[in-house]
């Protein structure tokens, strides 16, 4: 199918646009959440990834030190993890600058009041005793992201819907103004692993809240952070039953065990006939036998650092020639001098 994308020109396939941060590693929440869904949606769609550097540098966890080698771990994760370069567009934000360009002339169509009610900027601000304006505009940047490249889709986890929503926002108030239908309103993908909870049973799985297991975990690491990970709490003998649906637990065994596996693990949860680290060994060693095939690409890849500075240098390339185009289209509705016909 053809889909219009403006200025006569028509695209194949639809387009879809995500981001990551490199500020973390890659978790099995962010990889369940977001990476099984890329590498599934290449097939099918026009895709560009992105390692989001410019958003790190907004979080707690930002050392300058250490942003250059996050930045080619978060590369050699997703590559590992089966994001195939042929087939989708792979780069590193901060390798566009039109994405900051945009961000900017955004800035004057979004609305401070939406900027404030955001839940993830009042959380994070809450801690701060300063709050920086990079934390407030940062889901400007992420809009921008999006309408560079006028993504139709956008595949998140749960936490980013919200920034997502005000995207579209953002999309339509600069439509109205400057130029209607030029930006298409980017639609959510959400898969069903929309929030994977971390190890402490209650938070979203993330980094900065230390609740995660790493894909590149050894087994040894895999054991070491699940067996004291929460299960239910009315399981506090061995003979206590337990019920599997509100037990994380359970729920990750549905994303790394088979289906008779999880089948049996629910029955001797109910039946008592597990206790909890039983059933968390049969998911670390099916978690390891999972993990195991992208821990073994990742290390080939980080020993041949120029191929992956080579990919994302393709990617940034590919990224800047179509950012190029939107923010020309942009400048000229927009009535800057020397940028129209
Ligand atoms: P980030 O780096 O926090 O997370 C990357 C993606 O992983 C999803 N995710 C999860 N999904 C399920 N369970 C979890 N525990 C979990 N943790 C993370 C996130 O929802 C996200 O889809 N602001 C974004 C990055 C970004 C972006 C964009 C995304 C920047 N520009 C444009 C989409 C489009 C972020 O910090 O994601």
């Amino acid at each position: 199918m053809l889909l219009p994308v403006g200025w006569g020109m028509f695209r194949a396939m639809a387009r879809i646009f995500s981001g990551i941060q490199p500020s973390g590693e890659l978790h099995i929440g962010n990889w369940l959440g977001a990476v099984q869904r890329w590498v599934e949606l290449q097939r099918t769609h026009e895709c560009l990834y992105c390692i989001v550097d410019l958003h790190a540098i907004t979080g707690a966890g930002y050392e300058p030190s250490r942003l250059a080698e996050r930045t080619r771990e978060m590369a050699v994760g997703l590559l590992a993890s089966g994001i195939d370069p042929d087939r989708v567009t792979l780069f590193v934000q901060s390798h566009v600058p039109a994405h900051s360009e945009l961000m900017w002339l955004l800035n004057v169509v979004t609305p401070l009041g939406e900027l404030e009610r955001m839940t993830q900027f009042k959380d994070k601000s809450q801690e701060l005793e300063s709050i920086p304006a990079g934390l407030l505009n940062y889901p400007i940047l992420m809009a921008a992201d999006i309408l560079l490249y006028r993504a139709e889709q956008v595949p998140v986890g749960d936490d980013q819907i919200q920034h997502l929503e005000l995207a579209r926002e953002i999309a339509r108030r600069w439509n109205a103004q400057f130029s209607d239908g030029f930006f298409p309103e980017p639609q959510p993908i959400i898969g069903e692993a929309r929030r994977i909870v971390g190890l402490d049973g209650d938070a979203k799985m993330s980094k900065s809240r230390g609740n995660t297991i790493g894909i590149l975990d050894s087994p040894e690491e895999i054991w070491q952070k699940l067996r004291p990970a929460r299960t239910d709490p009315a399981r506090v003998k061995r003979t206590d039953p337990g019920t599997p649906e509100i037990c994380n637990i359970y729920h990750l065994h549905r994303y790394f065990s088979p289906l008779d596996t999880v089948t049996l693990v629910a029955e001797n949860c109910r039946g008592a006939k597990w206790g909890c680290l039983d059933c968390k060994r049969v998911l670390a060693d099916n978690m390891a036998r999972t993990l195991a095939p992208i821990r073994e690409r990742a290390a080939e890849l980080a020993a041949t650092p120029r191929l992956v500075d080579e990919v994302l240098g393709d990617g940034a390339a590919r990224a800047r020639r179509l950012a190029g185009e939107t923010l020309a289209g942009v400048r000229d509705h927009m009535g800057f001098y020397g940028h129209g016909d």
